[in-house]
């Protein structure tokens, strides 16, 4: 790998406070990092993922006191929440204050804020009086990043730095839960099953599909159809099905636990022999990664259970497979 990937945590920091770019490594997926209270440091992530500015940013620390001392309210249910799961795979989504800039959170008046379960990067947050405004470390519509190769490959010459935390833990990015509305409501499904978050606080509403008829919903401005694209074209659903449509030697194929005895096995990919739904998860962009390479003419996916972390694979190869 690039001299500029270590796990250098003082030389990270020497950067970010200098407003440059730095990859950082989270149980998710890695970050694009910069000050987020640096307007123009901000801007640099824009300008490297060439993500359009509507889209705000989500926000790193690592304690809810750092967040109150810059002015943000926890409400109840969210400090419930974070009990159990902060740090972790969930993002709250809460008014914002004065001291987070317009950039980060796209005029919306709302921030989005999460603490992340990765050693390393809770070290960093714990020596910074600033939060990381952070996206996915991937240009605009692309696969996230679940190691720092991953990174590497498509933004190494964008940042001045990546700090390498080894490969990510839980793989799919944070759920994402918004307290702006009423009732508390996920926006995206990801690393946190909702049943997790509903033994803690009840139910709650999840609105994660875009509907162009109605346009106050609230959703993660981001969540556009198309995205988690692959170079190939990727189907998802009955496999069994497709293959009646392709040339079974001309295909490659993203399983939970199946075999297709029609398809040479170097094509084929099973995300969980022991159908562990975490585990299809951590591998999944991965995978996709590994799938995209391949010689062929289309990518196959199955629909994975809708339940557990199964709602956030299917929601993701759902959006890699719109045109
Ligand atoms: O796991 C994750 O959440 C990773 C790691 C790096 O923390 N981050 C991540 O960021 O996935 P990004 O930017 O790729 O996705 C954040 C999503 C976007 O869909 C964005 O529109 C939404 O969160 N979002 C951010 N701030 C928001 C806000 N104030 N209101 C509504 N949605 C927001
Ligand atoms: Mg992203």
């Amino acid at each position: 790998m690039s001299a500029h990937t270590g796990t250098d945590i003082e030389l990270a920091i020497s950067h970010l406070n200098r407003g440059e770019l730095v990859a950082i490594p989270t149980e998710t997926v890695y970050g694009l990092a910069a000050n987020a209270f640096d307007a123009d440091a901000v801007i640099k992530i824009y300008h490297a993922k060439n993500r359009p500015q509507f889209n705000p940013l989500i926000i790193h620390t690592d304690s809810l006191e750092k967040l109150e001392s810059w002015g943000l309210h926890i409400p109840e249910k969210m400090r419930l929440l974070a009990q159990h799961f902060s740090p972790g795979p969930l993002t709250y989504i809460i008014p914002t204050s004065a001291r987070i800039p317009d950039i980060v959170t796209a005029g919306t008046g709302a921030v989005a804020v999460r603490i992340p379960n990765h050693p390393i990067t809770l070290e960093l947050l714990s020596k910074l009086n600033y939060p990381l405004a952070a996206p996915s470390a991937n240009p605009s519509g692309f696969i996230s990043p679940t190691n720092a190769w991953h990174v590497n490959e498509q933004l190494g010459d964008k940042v001045a730095y990546i700090l390498n935390g080894g490969p990510c833990e839980v793989g799919i990015e944070s759920t994402i839960i918004s307290f702006i509305t009423d009732q508390p409501c996920i926006l995206r499904f990801g690393g946190l099953a909702q049943e997790k978050i509903e033994s803690v606080i009840g139910k709650v509403n999840a609105h994660t599909e875009l509907s162009i008829e109605n346009e106050n919903q609230p959703l993660a401005p981001g969540m556009l159809v198309r995205h988690y694209a692959p170079e190939h074209k990727l189907m998802f659903g009955d496999v069994r099905k497709y293959l009646s449509y392709f040339n079974t030697q001309r295909v490659a194929i993203l399983t939970y636990s199946s075999v297709y005895e029609e398809v040479p096995a170097r094509q084929q990919i099973v995300l969980s022999p022991s159908r562990n739904l975490d585990e299809a998860a951590q591998r999944l962009f991965a995978a996709m990664r590994e799938a995209d390479k391949m010689d062929v003419d289309v990518i196959l996916a199955e629909k994975f259970p809708d339940e557990g972390l199964g709602r956030a694979i299917n929601d993701r190869l759902k959006r890699a497979s719109e045109q």
